[in-house]
């Protein structure tokens, strides 16, 4: 038991700004500071920390509380461990107060990992320096990586002896528990099928050891290399999943790098654990490493906390690169800005910072550092530089990656990019990216599209002409277009469907199709290219900056009045105090009436056409003509069918 005293001296010590940024990178806004949630993937900050009351909100989980709370959520400690982490910390010593009997029963199952891991990576320590194999096998061969002793002292590099039972056998003998050391990976259980003898061994054996520690520091596994070459043997052993050490949640090095991200304002991603280690060694020190498997979204999601900015580097060989790129997606997707470093052919990060000095090291990756969308636009560009349906396919790979970055003005600036760099139209670029970020998030809505309603809405919405007035196509599709404008000044930012806006649906349903009106075309346009940068227009925008023929449409399209016109109601009745609630479906009722309106138009000209062609006798015009009909009949038919109606008669 922890004293009284004690706690209420690390309770006045705490200093909570100082705990969480240990975790959190936080941002002053006010009295208060700010960031995004440790706890969820969110990508508006709303994790507050309070100063001057000691305290911590998480408004996207949650979770709340003082300094001590915040190390217990967020470290997965009890409570007794967050105030030992924090006594640590303060270097404040922690007097115990025996009236509460046995200590160790008491221990957690946690806790009691921890200990038996840090006893193992001490022991592991002590051989690599103090015994005759630790030195002249382990030492020699760090030695020979280009280690020095800082570096072994700093990642705590040890040795385990080739033997089966050395390890075991000192720490039973030691007092550790047989059951502990098995559930912490550190030794295996065989037993004997005839006999039924259970023996323990060590799981690892003459290899030097890489301890992986968690945020705080502490040991929860270890990675073992070989060092001769066995058949049969893996490179590397590593330790088990257990209580404390979850892989996919551990990203080796951050305890020693996360300082230096923090200061750097990036890190460096690398693959394994000598690649970290030679980058600390040449005086890189925001360094981490996957540890040779993909990387997971816990993993993204803890780098996530310390910076935005990841720059990967890739060995230089072709086969790795392919594979590489598809982890660097998940990177994006992750919302992280990826830049990327190429390595010369059949180097890697280790081999070059045996090759050069430190500074020239550091100056190399600095001068080599790529944009990631700039690195996959050089691969794919000179791969498909005659080849244009390759080019074809390299477009769409690009847009692909940039359609997985969350921040939209980040996006922009790619398309941007892209378009000088493979000289294509950012229009045709930002239309194919929109169709994939809507084929996408239609994938992953769980909601199905809804069907179009049954109830439609009047044709004459937003139109000026009478009830029952007979308007010719052009101007039928008009009323459309106007509609079309009218939403998007009144809605345009409302979600049609999770992360979909209108702007973002409209541009995607009617990609190429035509304004016949010029002032509703500018105004789309408009929004369309204030989408393209990342942006948002709205009605006060254009009324601030339009010509007077704008302002005045805005007026009549954004005033209540206009379209909740009694006249209809009484005539459809319809009532639109619901249209913001049901934008979903008006959406995809202009949508469809919209096409409708334009397939009519067309099938209008193209008669007329027909007309003329019959009068002049050209059988070769007539029989295209009566082509087109037949396919604007049907497309006709098929929206027609979509809006629930029967065509002709609408
Ligand atoms: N790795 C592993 N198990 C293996 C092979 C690799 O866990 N059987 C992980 C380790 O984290 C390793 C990383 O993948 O550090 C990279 O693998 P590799 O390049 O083969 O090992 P290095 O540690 O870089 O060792 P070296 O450069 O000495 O070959
Ligand atoms: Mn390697």
């Amino acid at each position: 038991m922890i004293s009284r005293e004690t706690i209420d001296e690390i309770k006045s010590r705490v200093d909570i700004i100082d705990v969480i940024s240990d975790f959190v990178t936080l941002k002053r806004s006010g009295q208060n500071y700010k960031a995004l949630s440790p706890f969820t993937n969110e990508k508006t900050p709303s994790f507050y920390v309070v100063p001057s009351k000691g305290i911590f909100k998480d408004f996207s989980s949650g979770k709340g509380g003082d300094g001590i709370s915040f190390i217990m959520e967020h470290e997965g400690m009890n409570y007794v461990e967050a105030l030992r982490y924090l006594a640590r910390k303060y270097g404040i010593e922690i007097k115990e107060d025996n009236s509460g009997s046995e200590q160790s029963a008491q221990h957690s199952d946690r806790d009691s990992l921890y200990i038996v891991m840090n006893y193992a990576k001490e022991h592991y320590k002590d051989l690599l320096y103090k015994s005759e194999e630790g030195r002249s096998i382990g030492l020699s061969y760090f030695r020979e990586r280009g280690f020095n002793d800082r570096t072994i002292e700093h990642f705590e590099l040890g040795y385990s002896i080739k033997e089966w039972d050395h390890f075991y056998t000192k720490a039973i003998a030691e007092g550790h528990n047989q059951e502990m050391l098995e559930k912490a990976g550190l030794v295996i259980r065989k037993e004997n099928p005839e006999s039924k003898n259970v023996r323990f061994y060590d799981r690892f054996r003459g290899r030097v050891i890489f301890p992986v520690h968690n945020l705080a520091g502490k040991v929860v596994a270890f990675g073992a290399r070989i060092l001769t070459k066995e058949k049969d043997q893996p490179k590397y052993i590593n330790s088990p999943e257990t209580e404390i050490y979850h892989k996919s949640n551990v990203l080796y090095g951050m305890f020693q790098a996360k300082n230096a991200i923090r200061r750097e304002g990036f890190c460096y991603l690398v693959e394994g654990y000598t690649d970290v280690i030679s980058l600390h060694q040449a005086g890189i020190d925001n360094v981490i490493a996957s540890s040779g498997t993909a990387l997971t979204e816990e993993q993204i999601k803890l780098m996530r906390r310390f910076t935005e900015n990841v720059t990967v580097l890739f060995d230089g060989d072709a086969a790795g690169i392919k594979a590489a790129l598809r982890g660097v997606d998940l990177v994006l997707k992750g919302g992280l800005n990826v830049r990327i470093v190429m390595l010369p052919n059949g180097e890697d990060p280790d081999s070059m910072s045996r090759k050069m000095g430190s500074t020239e090291y550091r100056q190399y990756l600095k001068s080599n550092t790529k944009d990631f969308i700039s690195f996959k636009i050089d691969l794919l560009a000179s791969e498909a530089a005659h080849d244009p349906i390759r080019k074809a396919e390299a477009i769409r790979e690009i847009i692909t990656s940039i359609s997985l970055i969350p921040d939209p003005i980040k996006r922009s600036v790619y398309i941007q990019e892209t378009g000088q760099l493979l000289k294509i139209s950012e229009t045709v670029i930002f239309n194919e990216l929109n169709k994939i970020l809507i084929q996408e998030r239609r994938k992953n809505a769980q909601e199905t599209r809804t069907r179009p309603i049954e109830t439609t809405i009047p044709d004459e919405l937003g139109a000026d002409a009478a009830p029952g007035q007979k308007l010719d196509a052009k101007s039928m599709e008009q009323i459309q277009e106007r509609e079309v404008v009218r939403l998007l000044l009144n809605y345009a930012d409302s979600e049609l469907e999770e992360d979909i806006d209108l702007v973002s649906y409209f541009i995607s349903e009617f990609e190429d199709l035509e304004f016949t009106n010029a002032l509703y075309s500018n105004i789309y346009h408009e929004f369309y290219e204030a989408k393209r940068k990342g942006e948002l227009v709205d009605s006060t925008y254009f009324l601030n900056k339009g010509s007077e023929d704008v302002k005045k449409l805005i007026a009549e399209l954004t005033t209540r009045k206009y379209y909740v016109s009694p006249h209809w109601a009484d005539k459809y009745h319809i009532v639109f105090h619901d249209e913001k609630e049901k934008i979903h479906e008006h959406a995809h009722q202009n949508v469809l009436r919209r096409k409708y309106r334009y397939v009519q138009r067309l099938i209008e000209e193209n008669k007329e056409k027909l007309k003329d062609a019959e009068k002049s006798k050209s059988i070769d015009e007539i029989d295209e003509l009566v082509e087109t009909q037949t396919r604007l009949k049907n497309a006709d038919v098929e929206i027609a069918k979509q809006l629930g109606i029967v065509s002709g008669r609408y």
